[in-house]
């Protein structure tokens, strides 16, 4: 494989929503370009794409971080084309070079990073930890508000308002469906084995089974030492959601890499209004993009992987 197939290998392992893994590539010689796929929207929740373009965003990081971590240094034009609103970014491999230590930590854990929806223990996420991941997140062009002991309830009422009015419209219920019950060849959707069944949390954990047929158990924690941070920017335009998921992906394999269980929560900014919620959680500081749950797990065994696409579905490569 050449380093371009290698790097989007490893890109296919980011997170997606629903794992729909809404994203293309396209490899030309040294040039690989990154498409979205808009047929993989979930239209209920993302009418406009955003999640669409931070699931994008998180799988452009994977592949730099590959590449970087491999020694080979790239230059990377975001949505270069605006004709072409579809193509996010292209990516130009240029020489060897030294690998980046901290590229080579995060491109480790790509294979291992998996969203963790089963509850944390009693262990607090240090202050130091959550600065660290604050000034990690900025460097990728968004920022990380840690959400306050006293802002918790907020969260977990807005979290909550999101999830009924969700369960109550038709057209998420059947996105639900069409997204949970995906044939296994597909390689993609939630599948019981990664969904956690309802239990008494301190915020509230997306049911994508309602039925009940969630294989993990939650577990007796409660999320008590669990962190909630909200991972935001200054505003909405298709490069801040980009670069939004580019910081995501960097979050999640930074906390990867520091022992740290992670699982996104985006019901909260899917509705306009409890997204109006967690925007005050902001002070009006930005837009907010998703909620990040961090903290450790009590048990041992590791989350379970979720299903992924097989690369001839999502990779072009021309000579
Ligand atoms: C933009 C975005 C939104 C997500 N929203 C949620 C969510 O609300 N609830 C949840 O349990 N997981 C959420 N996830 C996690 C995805 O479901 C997960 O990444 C996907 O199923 C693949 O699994 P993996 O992360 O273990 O690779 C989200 C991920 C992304 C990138």
């Amino acid at each position: 494989m050449t380093p371009l197939e290698q790097a989007v290998l490893a890109a296919g392992h980011a997170p997606s929503i629903f794992n729909t893994q809404p994203w293309s590539w396209r490899i030309e010689g040294a040039t690989v370009q990154l498409f979205a796929d808009p047929d993989r929207k979930v239209t209920s929740i993302d009418p406009d794409g955003r999640l669409l373009l931070l699931s994008c965003g998180a799988a452009l990081h994977h592949a730099r971080v590959w590449l970087r971590g491999s020694g080979w240094s790239v230059t990377v034009d975001r949505l270069p084309d605006s004709e072409r609103p579809d193509l996010l970014a292209r990516l130009v491999l240029g020489k060897q070079v030294p690998p980046d230590p901290e590229a080579v930590r995060m491109a480790a854990v790509i294979p291992r990073r998996h969203t963790d929806r089963r509850s944390f223990g009693a262990r607090t996420v240090s202050d130091f930890e959550l600065t660290k991941l604050r000034r990690f997140v900025e460097t990728e062009g968004a920022y990380l508000h840690t959400v306050r002991r006293e802002q918790v309830a907020a969260l977990a009422f807005s979290m909550d308002a999101a999830e009924q009015a969700e369960l109550y419209d038709p057209a998420y219920r059947s996105d639900l469906r069409a997204w949970t019950q995906r044939p296994g060849y597909r390689g993609d959707g939630v599948t019981p084995d990664t969904a956690v069944k309802p239990g008494p949390r301190r915020v509230p954990v997306r049911d994508f089974f309602p039925a009940s047929r969630a294989d993990l158990d939650p577990g007796i924690a409660h999320d008590e030492g669990a962190a909630y941070v909200v991972l935001f920017g200054l505003g909405e335009r298709p490069i801040d959601l980009l670069r939004g998921g580019e910081a995501l992906s960097a979050l999640l394999l930074l906390a990867t890499a520091d022992g740290l269980a992670t699982a996104p929560l985006s019901d909260a900014v899917e509705r306009e209004w409890p997204r109006q919620l967690v925007r005050h959680l902001l002070t009006g500081l930005g837009e907010p993009f998703l909620i990040v749950r961090l903290g450790y797990r009590s048990g041992r065994e590791p989350a379970p992987a979720s299903a992924r696409r097989d690369l001839r579905d999502f990779v072009t490569v021309t000579a």
